[in-house]
């Protein structure tokens, strides 16, 4: 019975240490010990799961809260600068899927949603410049009022190439919103409308931007360990 008791409360640290969600753990203390035992091991692999993404993480740049705050910001901005209009959002996928996904909820208009998905061509880590759209829009965006919503903008190239081509659809006006920026870097010019934060030149990852396909799911925007993506 004591090792149950120090079971429980290690559990109760897991999860308030963690913030392990959505595990599809249903509590219930009622139940055997065997099946105490299973929850137990179950957050055990999600804390490695958890704790070996985070390992590679160099900083945290942005919490959860202050993210939270800034999409509260820009979303409320667009209510107001967009009022009476009917707004088409394009998130560009895959990084600003969870950006889009919050700031969309704060925008207090009617609006319509979009997707497109770009790849830069050649084997460089850089944006070459030269765009490869793999993914369409599905609807026409003619006489629309359009935002892009970009998760970082770099040297500029991608988004360049994007609005070049959505401003060929005789749109009626065209914005651009991103999370993030790295001015420092910049290539072309680019009016930035709406931006979170401005970032140092390292490679950020979380809050849906990846490395290598990795690490979106984090909850807070950080800087990578340079020897992760400099082996
Ligand atoms: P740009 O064409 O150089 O502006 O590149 C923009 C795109 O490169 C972004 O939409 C991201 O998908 C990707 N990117 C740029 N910097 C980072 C980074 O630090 N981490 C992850 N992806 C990045
Ligand atoms: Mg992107």
């Amino acid at each position: 019975m004591k090792i149950i008791n120090h079971l429980d409360r290690w559990f109760f640290y897991a999860l308030e240490n963690y913030k392990i969600q959505n595990t599809n753990i249903k509590m219930n203390f009622n139940k055997n010990v065997h099946n105490r035992r299973n929850y137990v091991i179950i957050i055990l692999l999600k804390i490695k799961e958890v704790k070996v993404l985070r390992e590679d993480v160099a900083q945290i740049l942005f919490s959860e809260k202050q993210i939270q705050e800034k999409v509260n910001e820009i979303g409320k901005q667009i209510t107001e600068e967009y009022k009476d209009k009917e707004v088409v959002l394009i998130g560009v996928l895959k990084g600003a899927n969870v950006f889009m996904g919050d700031l969309m909820r704060k925008i207090d208009l009617p609006v319509t949603i979009d997707f497109m998905a770009v790849s830069s061509y050649g084997l460089s880590t850089e944006s070459s410049g030269v765009v490869k759209i793999l993914k369409d829009l599905d609807q026409s965006i003619e006489d629309k009022h359009v935002i892009i919503i970009e998760d970082i903008i770099d040297t500029g190239l991608t988004l360049h190439y994007l609005c070049d081509n959505l401003i060929s659809r005789k749109l009626k006006s065209l914005k651009i919103c991103t999370l993030l920026d790295k001015p420092e870097r910049r290539k072309v010019e680019l009016k930035v409308d709406y931006k979170g934060f401005d970032i140092p030149d390292e490679f950020i990852i979380g809050y849906g931007i990846d490395y290598a396909e990795k690490y979106r799911n984090l909850p807070f925007i950080a800087a990578l360990k340079r020897e992760v993506y400099q082996k």
